[in-house]
């Protein structure tokens, strides 16, 4: 029943302040009056208050802060990501669904939503919190046409996009941190999991998934996280609509990679590293069971991050966790 409910939402949409009269909706979907009576029913179920007057019809009034598909690509303007989006209410981990989908065939740009995680995942391992009705967790299948080396590359395109997207939502500065951190004010308030499929050379698909905290309150927060973390109402005192930030960050992922399938990498690592506020600067990286201290020169080809290190030699980290010394 999800096309009849994605019908009359576009059919309110349409009618803007108007009232639509329950014979036009029965009219246009070819159901009973019972039948697009259940459906306004379900659609106040989901948050969206509708006025109901029985000479006139109905009206929609408010729309909740829901991301369910057909309110997500109402307006979306996009070439490739968001071209299918699935929304579930609730799922163990975006990154995990979309994986199974993309198994099955799902198309070039699919993208997966939740509005709750049960097992969101994060780096190395870890968990990440994904309560309901407060942030972002959602992961975007792609297929694109790169060498198996520079599949790394697509993180920090992402990267990039949810600090413009934050940029373009308030009076924000985000910073990007290697090799895949957005943070605000020194605290985390994005994650990026990227996972690939690949055979020998070729790139089956990749899943980028991207959690923003967007409305979660100080409390929200676990007290035993390993670096602390932030969300944009904590930092910008107000609310945030997942919506609109939704679109927003989807239109700037697919301008970043149809930029990108142009002109290469070279635009985005400029973008990021504008944003890096680690070059130049000296930094401790563990990686490999090991630690090395150098001053930061930039990103190689593959995302690899050039340490100059303090005996003079060169580095080249490829995956690690870093952190600015003083
Ligand atoms: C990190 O550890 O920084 C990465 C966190 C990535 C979280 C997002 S939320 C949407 C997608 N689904 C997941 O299970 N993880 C990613």
């Amino acid at each position: 029943m999800t096309k009849s409910r994605d019908r009359i939402l576009e059919l309110f949409r349409h009618a803007a302040d108007n009232f639509l009269s329950g014979e036009d909706i029965c009219r246009d979907l070819g159901i009973t009056r019972t039948a697009v009576w259940k459906q306004i029913r379900q659609l106040r179920d989901l948050g969206y208050e509708i006025e109901a007057i029985p000479s006139k019809g109905y009206r929609l009034q408010t729309t909740p802060d829901t991301l369910i598909s057909s309110e997500v690509s109402a307006g979306l303007d996009t070439d490739v990501v968001g071209r299918n989006i699935v929304f579930l209410p609730e799922t163990d981990s975006t990154n995990t669904q979309a994986r199974q989908l993309a198994q099955e065939g799902a198309e070039d740009g699919t993208v997966v939503i939740a509005d709750r995680q049960s097992r969101g995942k994060g780096r190395m391992g870890r968990f990440w919190v994904s309560p309901s009705g407060v942030n972002l967790y959602l992961s975007i299948i792609l297929r694109p046409e790169i060498e198996l080396r520079h599949a790394t590359q697509m993180t920090f395109l992402t990267a990039v996009a949810v600090a413009e997207a934050i940029e373009s939502v308030g009076d924000f500065t985000p910073h990007l941190k290697w090799p895949n951190d957005v943070l605000l004010n020194g605290r985390k308030i994005a994650g990026l999991l990227n996972e690939l499929n690949a055979e020998t050379e070729q790139i089956h698909f990749m899943v980028l998934g991207i959690g923003v905290n967007l409305n979660m309150e100080q409390d929200q927060f676990p007290s035993d996280l390993r670096s602390p973390a932030t969300s944009l109402l904590v930092e910008g005192g107000k609310k945030i609509s997942r919506l609109e930030f939704t679109r927003l960050l989807l239109k700037k992922i697919d301008k970043l990679y149809s930029l990108y399938r142009d002109g290469g990498f070279a635009p985005i690592l400029s973008a990021w590293e504008q944003r890096c506020h680690m070059l130049g600067r000296k930094v401790e990286v563990d990686y490999q069971h090991s630690r090395v201290v150098g001053v930061v020169k930039g990103l190689d080809e593959a995302g690899a991050l050039l340490l100059s290190r303090t005996d003079g030699g060169e580095e080249r980290v490829l995956a690690g966790d870093v952190k600015l010394l003083p």
